[in-house]
């Protein structure tokens, strides 16, 4: 069994396994240079060649537990047919919504577009560099996705305000979206992903009511789906107020948590396997806090299942002596 395997499976707490979101990205300087000659992103992502290799970058620098394969959530959107560009400081850019038009696709067509994205797990499951390690596939909780494929772009604090306007049409997506993201999970772990996260990045937006409908039953439902095909699977619903309902009702095998959220009441209310919760920002001081700071999280969480993470993604100004310091103070702990 590998580290992550033990710490969510065998519910074991003797050390911490290691690994951080977007470890493969804009802080390392080898990944800066692959980009630059690669401005559209999404052909980065399909070309199986550099993003098997992006993949790989962090495994060779750090002593990670599991590499995160180099995709984005908002492929899926692109293998529906739906526009997917991503502008320069300013993020994500999605093309109409054409409901007739993504009603087209089938799973044929959707494996096809997405082909690169498979044999690029496929290459780097057989990558020495990944022995005994896990590699992780991803995708986007359905509401994430549903907020992107409708507001275009990444919403500011809220959503826009008619967003609810079209009950039809936005219970037809998500009929869709559960069908080709349990067909995309299928093909990650047939691929060679070990593990699968859900990322509900917007879940956080919103109200208690409406949890149920859009975040609580559809992720159930993939969480279900992951489980039968006996591959642990993480869910990070950012900024949830009750993440102690949520593992309740959704039940996945762990739960990455915010850093918003106190981890001593997780520590106390959850008793499955937790993940995360470091400030992304932590990273941007210096070593000496820095190292209070994760210490904090490794003393709370010393005889509880824990993955150490973040509680999001590494900044693009990190400066990446910082993550080896992190990396070996986790092992060393
Ligand atoms: O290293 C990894 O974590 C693996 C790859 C990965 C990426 N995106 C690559 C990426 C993963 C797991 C994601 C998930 C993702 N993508 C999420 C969920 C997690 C989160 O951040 O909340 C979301 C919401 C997206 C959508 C997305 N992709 C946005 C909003 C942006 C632009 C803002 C940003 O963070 O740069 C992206 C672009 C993106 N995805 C980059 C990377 C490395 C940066 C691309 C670049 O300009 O070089």
């Amino acid at each position: 069994m590998t580290p992550i395997q033990e710490t969510i499976i065998n519910k074991k707490t003797t050390s911490a396994p290691i690994w951080l979101m977007r470890q493969a990205g804009r802080y390392l300087p080898e990944f800066r240079k692959i980009r630059k000659s690669n401005p559209n992103f999404i052909n980065l992502c399909l070309d199986e060649n550099l993003s098997s290799q992006i993949t790989l970058q962090p495994l060779k620098r750090f002593e990670l537990d599991a590499a995160i394969i180099f995709s984005d959530i908002l492929m899926l959107p692109y293998g529906l047919n739906q526009k997917v560009e991503f502008k320069k400081d300013f993020g994500p850019q999605l093309g109409t919504l054409n409901l007739d038009e993504i009603s087209k696709v089938d799973e044929i067509d959707f494996i096809g577009k997405l082909y690169p994205v498979y044999k690029s797990i496929k290459r780097v499951s057989e990558n020495n560099l990944i022995k005994n390690k896990n590699l992780i596939g991803f995708v986007g909780a359905p509401w994430t996705l549903l907020v992107y494929m409708i507001n275009k772009h990444s919403p500011k604090k809220e959503l826009i305000k008619d967003f609810f306007k079209d009950k039809f049409l936005i219970n037809k997506i998500l009929i869709i979206l559960e069908k080709f993201l349990k067909l995309h999970i299928d093909q990650q772990i047939r691929s060679g992903a070990t593990v699968i996260q859900i990322f509900d990045s917007w879940a956080g937006l919103l109200e208690e009511k409406d949890l149920p409908n859009y975040v609580y039953i559809p992720t159930l439902n993939l969480v279900d789906y992951v489980k039968s095909l006996k591959v642990p699977v993480i869910c990070f619903p950012r900024g949830v107020k009750n993440y102690k309902n949520y593992c309740d009702i959704v039940k996945p095998d762990a739960v990455n948590i915010d850093y918003n959220v106190s981890p001593m009441s997780v520590c106390k209310e959850i008793n499955i396997p937790v993940q995360g919760g470091l400030d992304p920002k932590i990273l941007l001081t210096d070593k000496e806090n820095l190292k209070k700071k994760a210490k904090k999280y490794l003393d709370i969480f010393k005889d509880h299942p824990y993955i150490f993470n973040l509680g999001h993604g590494v900044l693009p100004q990190t400066d990446p002596n910082m993550v080896d310091y992190l990396v070996k103070m986790v092992k060393d702990y």
